[in-house]
């Protein structure tokens, strides 16, 4: 029940809420200085330098990247310059197989299905449509989403080049 995950989140909390407390004490301080400094003018400075401090708190977040909201903001005109890296084995005009299959609509379109290709068994074993997701994970590493595959490409790790590849492929429908 109390996973590492659920203790680690708790701990996290608690640890947000004493920030929260801490800074709010020291905004209760600064309030306090500039009343007690209120009528010298020349240590108003003095406050400005505190209030600076409380800037340095280092704020330590764990971002998760999700491929959907990448995609969310992919530009299309950038994956054209990756599209390169396919276009020894791809065409995107319909039709036109080459050692891989023709990749007009992939996205969206069902898996295995350029006509006139022969794919090997680890393509025909997938089911359903690719969709951007699934480009995704196929791209990242065509060998551990199909094992055995005849895509002898090695992947492509960068999260937001795989958006802006595919996005470039959704224009070509
Ligand atoms: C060295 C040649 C080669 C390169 C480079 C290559 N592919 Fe492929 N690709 C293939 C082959 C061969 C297949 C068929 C795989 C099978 O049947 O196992 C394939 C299959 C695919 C499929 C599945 C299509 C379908 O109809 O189900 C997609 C999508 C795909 N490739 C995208 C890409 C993209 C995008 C790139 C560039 C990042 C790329 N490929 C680079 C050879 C290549």
């Amino acid at each position: 029940m109390f996973d590492t995950m659920t203790i680690t989140k708790a701990f996290g909390s608690l640890c947000g809420a004493l920030l929260i407390l801490l800074l709010g004490g020291w905004a209760a301080e600064g309030l306090y200085n500039v009343d007690r400094h209120g009528e010298d003018h020349v240590r108003g400075y003095v406050i400005i330098d505190e209030t600076a401090e409380d800037d340095d708190e280092p704020e330590e977040e764990v971002v998760e990247v999700a491929f959907a909201d990448v995609y969310a903001e992919a530009d299309a005109s950038a994956g054209e310059g990756l599209w390169r890296q396919c276009q020894a084995c791809h065409a995107l005009n319909p039709g036109q197989n080459g050692v891989g299959p023709y990749l007009h609509g992939v996205v969206g379109r069902p898996k295995h299905s350029a006509e006139g290709f022969s794919y090997s068994d680890a393509l025909m074993s997938l089911e359903g449509d690719w969709t951007p997701e699934d480009l995704s994970s196929f791209l990242e590493s065509p060998r551990s989403y199909a094992p055995g595959t005849s895509m002898a490409y090695n992947g492509m790790s960068d999260v937001e080049d795989r958006a802006n590849l595919i996005a470039y492929l959704a224009t070509q429908q």
